[in-house]
């Protein structure tokens, strides 16, 4: 299988490492601390490699909503988490990814829009705390990803989910940076909030992200670190574009033929290539 790539800068041409017996995807993991940017870079990403774009968070932010609507408080005593864990595993929690829209589904309900708002984020954060909570989504998530290739974005992507990833990125940006991203980001949703408010929640979601025993948030092993402090979204994207070319540096352009070797997903093959898409404008 070949991904064209859509051309707008530099030529770029990538395709899927596969083997006579498997088929593995491409997977671009992206990790990092709140507000970082990784939902509009993996989403970039993900339509210039034309596969899916996957936001775990929402999944644990719907895990979240559902311990709202239970009429649970942060943080969680030992009976609360025992509920919350309950409740990931009973009700049918989908993620949907299509043109860079994500959709999450609780039990066929579309939640996509309840859980933005900032009391479901750090709901979601100490949800994501519970062993069971994560036992309940991480199988989910690997099903997702694996199906057609993905680039997916959380906090545990590049240590747990697919520490095969073909590139692992954690992807950060100074505090004050992120505060005012998502703070904007709010505000185009109509959500009033101030940037210290959004700061004072984030610092403590890092915490409890990179605290918690369980898949705490860290540059996992492997990982390229982004900083994306003073960067343009687009020099971002064209850093990782050239991160994943140079993963797959085996790559060889001979007679027509692509030969990609990844890093991680083993034996050398040779495909001939579909051209490189022309972008229309
Ligand atoms: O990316 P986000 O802000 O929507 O994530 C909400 C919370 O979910 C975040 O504070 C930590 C948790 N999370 C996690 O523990 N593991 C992931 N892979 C994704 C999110």
């Amino acid at each position: 299988m070949t991904i064209p790539v859509r051309q707008r800068r530099k030529p770029f041409r990538m395709s899927l490492c596969q083997t006579p017996e498997s088929t593995e995807p491409l997977v671009v993991a992206i990790d990092g601390p709140a507000g970082a940017g990784k939902s509009t870079v993996a989403r970039l990403l993900a339509d210039r490699l034309e596969i899916p774009y996957l936001d775990t968070g929402a999944m644990y932010r719907a895990v979240g909503l559902l311990a709202i609507r239970a009429g649970l408080s942060d943080p969680l005593g030992e009976a609360e988490q025992i509920q919350v864990a309950a409740l990931a595993g009973e009700h049918i929690i989908e993620l949907m990814s299509h043109k860079g829209v994500v959709q999450v589904t609780v039990d066929d309900e579309d939640v996509s829009e309840a859980i933005r708002t900032p009391e479901c984020a750090l709901m979601a954060s100490a949800v994501s705390a519970v062993s069971g909570v994560r036992s309940a989504l991480v199988p989910i998530q690997r099903r997702i990803g694996l199906a057609h290739g993905c680039v997916m974005e959380g906090r545990d992507i590049g240590s747990v989910v697919f520490p095969d990833a073909t590139l692992k990125v954690y992807l950060t940006a100074s505090s004050d940076e992120r505060a005012m991203r998502r703070q904007l980001d709010l505000q185009n949703k109509g959500i009033d909030t101030s940037v210290d408010e959004v700061k004072q929640q984030q610092h403590q979601r890092d915490l409890q992200d990179t605290s918690r025993a369980d898949s705490p948030l860290h540059v996992a092993r492997g990982s390229v670190v982004v900083d994306s402090t003073g960067l343009s979204l687009d020099e971002v994207v064209e850093r990782m574009l050239s991160e994943l070319q140079a993963t797959s540096k085996d790559c060889l352009d001979t007679n027509g033929e692509n030969t990609i070797r990844s890093r991680n997903y083993g034996e050398l093959v040779r495909r001939r290539s579909a051209p490189i898409e022309e972008e229309s404008s």
